[in-house]
This record gives structure tokens, C-alpha cells and sequence, in this order.
């Protein structure tokens, strides 16, 4: 069985006259003859868009398009009167969403994650404390969720909430291989490094490693797939294989401006 991994596709960012990334994803997926793919969350700041462009998806190619909420898709910026835990119940009703619960694929596999948080565990505490962490803010960088996510919870009951729906997870499957999927990092490896000043501090709010520490803690997770930080990357840790795979925005593809030509560069395959 082969499964497209992407991350952070971000459909509206990356719009030009029309959406040059669902056709390429859909493209990919027939030339290569995926059998499910799986999208880690950023797929646009606007809860409808997100909808009608992973349904297309599973339209087009007639595979499950497997789906965890990213920041940008929780954002209130285009819906001021609704807070983020609205749009992230809205974004429920699209059946292939991770956050509804696990996907069983077969008797030996199975998927499950959602969107995960941070808790400023990846930003240096040498230098900044937890309130410095708390203010979102470096110099005139705001960290953009501190306005647009609206929780109307802190950043660390946010992670715990997290945390403990995917603790609840894992337990229930031990039986059983797992890909884990989150939006946020789980390990530091894949946070920027070695961090800029400004990262030392913006590092903080890339996930944490209370998630990576719990996926360790159960072998028969064998990938960990991730995304939020724009990189391609993949680390095996014992016997889980790490990755982070972001299709990321228009203007950081390197030296390539053709999105069909992006995509199948960026989107990688596993096969189980
Ligand atoms: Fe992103």
C-alpha cells in the first residue's frame, strides 16, 4: 500500500489566478498510484476552502484523503464572530479528518493524530522565561496564532488537550503498527537549527517534545508524520521513523515557481 505524505499546502496563500496545487496533488496521485494520502494540517486560513479542497481531493481520485487541522485552518481571521474551537468542530464534518477519531486501515494498521499544540518547550529557556514565551511577540514579530487562533484557553491547556487525546490513542492500539499524524513538531530536530536569535525564541511555539517522548514510549509507532515548519525532513528514532514534509508557500520553493513540478518534489511516499 502506498501513502502520499504532505504537509502545509496552503491553497489560498499559494493561489495565483486559480488553485494551481489540488490539480497537481490530484495529478500525483493518479501518476503514482497512491492508495491514501495524508495531509498534516495548513491547508488554508478559511474553513470552507479547506472543505471543498479535500473533497476535491477524494473526488478526483477516489482515494481517502486523511486530514489533521493545521494553526492557519483554525484561525478566526476570515470568520470574526466564530473562535477557533468552532471552526475546528466545522472542520469535523469532513469524515476523513483525523480529529474525528482514528482511521483503521487493515488488520495490522492504523492512523490517528490531530492538530497538537506547544508549550515552549523547543524555545531556549536559558535566555527567555515563561512569560517572555507567553507575550508571542519578538521585537515587531508577532506570533500570528496569539491574535487569530481564539481558543479562549492558554497555550498549555491547549497541548495537554492534546496530549491527553492522543495518550488515549495510542493506548487503545497497541495491538496495532500506527502512523501518528500532528500539525506541531515532536521532536527538536525539525524546529530551525541551529536557531537565529529570533528562533531561540519563535522555536517555542513549533510544538513540543512531550509528543515525541510519548510516541517513543510506544514501538509500534512506526512513522510520526508532521508538518507547521516548512522543512523536509525525516529522522528515524528507535523504531519510528520522524517526518515532516511541507509543500510550504510559493515564494520558498527553491529556485522553481511551477507547482505540478513542487508537488511531486515535495510529496513523499510510504509504503506499508
Ligand atoms: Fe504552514
Amino acid at each position: 500500500m502506498k501513502i502520499g505524505i504532505l504537509s502545509d499546502i496552503h491553497v489560498d496563500i499559494n493561489f495565483t489566478d486559480k488553485d494551481i496545487i489540488t490539480p497537481s496533488i490530484c495529478n500525483n496521485i493518479k501518476d503514482n498510484a497512491l492508495d491514501m494520502i495524508i495531509i498534516a494540517g495548513d491547508v488554508a486560513s478559511n474553513y470552507k476552502l479547506i472543505l471543498t479542497t479535500l473533497e476535491e481531493i477524494e473526488k478526483q481520485t477516489n482515494i481517502p484523503c486523511l486530514y489533521v487541522p493545521g494553526n492557519h485552518d483554525i484561525w478566526v481571521e476570515n470568520y470574526p464572530e466564530k473562535t477557533s474551537w468552532e471552526i475546528y468542530e466545522l472542520l469535523k464534518s469532513y469524515p476523513h479528518n483525523l480529529a474525528n477519531g482514528p482511521y483503521v486501515i487493515n488488520n495490522d494498521w492504523v492512523v490517528i493524530g490531530d492538530l497538537g499544540w506547544y508549550d515552549f518547550s523547543f524555545g531556549d529557556s536559558n535566555k527567555y522565561s515563561f512569560d517572555d514565551f507567553s507575550n508571542m511577540k519578538y521585537e515587531e514579530r508577532v506570533w500570528q496564532d496569539s491574535i487569530k487562533a481564539v481558543w479562549n484557553k492558554s497555550t498549555q491547556d491547549m497541548h495537554r488537550y492534546f496530549m491527553d487525546k492522543l495518550e488515549k490513542q495510542l493506548k487503545m492500539y497497541q495491538n496495532k503498527n500506527i502512523i501518528v499524524v500532528t500539525h506541531v513538531l515532536p521532536i527538536i530536530d525539525f524546529t530551525v537549527q541551529p536557531p537565529s536569535p529570533m528562533w531561540e525564541y519563535m522555536n517555542a511555539f513549533l510544538g513540543s517534545s512531550e509528543y515525541g517522548e510519548l510516541i517513543l514510549k510506544y514501538p509500534n509507532v512506526k512513522y510520526a508524520v508532521s508538518g507547521h515548519v516548512h522543512y523536509r525532513k525525516r529522522k528515524k528514532i528507535n523504531e519510528t521513523e520522524f517526518i515532516c514534509n511541507c509543500l510550504g508557500y510559493k515564494n520558498e520553493w527553491y529556485k522553481n515557481d511551477d507547482a505540478e513540478v513542487e508537488v511531486d518534489k515535495a510529496l513523499m511516499t510510504i509504503g506499508i
